[in-house]
């Protein structure tokens, strides 16, 4: 396995790469690898001949209070894993790398990242297109893999691939689960083991909503979301920032009714101060 710290040489190599006929498979992480970014690792290696792992604490899309200094770093365990993991090349350039003294492009998606995170977080989503573009022209893939935990984040990538003929296929990985229901982030483990026990709210709200829509054919929006409060209500210290019900790709707000297959359900929540966010396909 390569490890490549340089825009310009990673850019090279994947030119090289593809020149000579390979398949590229990106997977862009932020490093503290988890069981969720192992499967969308997998799932490069399926489709593509060379995986390449981006390991990127991106500034860019963190806002100013956010968790940015203390995001959690584990980068000689994520190079382990990676290798064993069978990928080929992980790029873990500096900020300074990627953005170099008087730096100042950004792309920004107006639509499908207004809504939901995009509301608590201004500019998250404008930190994550520019990266993802900047990674994408760095490392040439023909598929990017992205998690379905952050089910904006992969809407929005899909519509800047759409609109900006990016010619990169994204595939989406479900999202990982421990033993316990929580959908798998690097951001748990910041949770206290009180913490994570109130954590388990959401998937648990999330998957009553489900059983709500698919087994009891329940379609009123307002009743799905009222259940889902009602039960993260039980947990004192979940603080809830979103309950939504949304069109899966366009992150639309669904309305009054539920249409089964076509919207999830997306939460996000402060857990002291640590956001966590899941989803649910209905
Ligand atoms: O999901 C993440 O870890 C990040 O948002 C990403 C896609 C690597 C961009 O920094």
């Amino acid at each position: 396995m390569q490890t490549i710290q340089s825009v310009n040489e990673m850019q090279s190599h994947a030119i090289a790469l593809r020149s000579s006929g390979r398949l590229i498979g990106l997977v862009p992480t932020m490093g503290c690898l988890h069981e969720g970014h192992l499967s969308l690792i997998d799932i490069a290696k399926e489709r593509a001949d060379k995986v390449i792992v981006s390991i990127f604490v991106n500034p860019t899309q963190f806002g100013l209070n956010e968790d940015f200094d203390r995001y959690p770093k584990s980068l000689q365990e994520d190079l382990e894993k990676c290798r064993e993991r069978g990928v080929d090349i992980v790029f873990n350039p500096s900020v300074d790398e990627m953005y170099p003294q008087g730096y100042s492009t950004y792309v920004s998606e107006e639509q499908v990242g207004s809504g939901l995170c995009g509301i608590s977080r201004p500019n998250h989503f404008r930190g994550v297109t520019t990266v993802c573009l900047k990674l994408f022209n760095i490392t040439r893939p023909d598929i990017a893999v992205f998690g379905q935990k952050d089910a904006q984040q992969c809407a929005v990538i899909q519509k800047m691939v759409a609109d900006l003929n990016i010619p990169a296929q994204i595939v989406i990985g479900e999202t990982k689960r421990g033993e316990d229901g929580l959908a798998t982030s690097s951001r748990n483990r910041y949770l206290t083991n009180t913490q994570r026990d109130e954590a388990l709210t959401l998937p648990k709200a999330l998957q009553i909503a489900q059983r709500m829509v698919q087994d009891d054919g329940v379609s009123s929006v307002d009743r799905v979301v009222a259940e889902i409060t009602h039960t993260l209500s039980s947990a004192r210290q979940v603080r809830v920032i979103y309950v939504e019900i949304v069109d899966r790709l366009t992150m639309e707000p669904a309305g009054r009714e539920i249409i089964p297959g076509q919207h999830i359900v997306c939460v996000a929540a402060w857990l002291d101060q640590t956001r966590l966010i899941d989803n649910i396909a209905l």
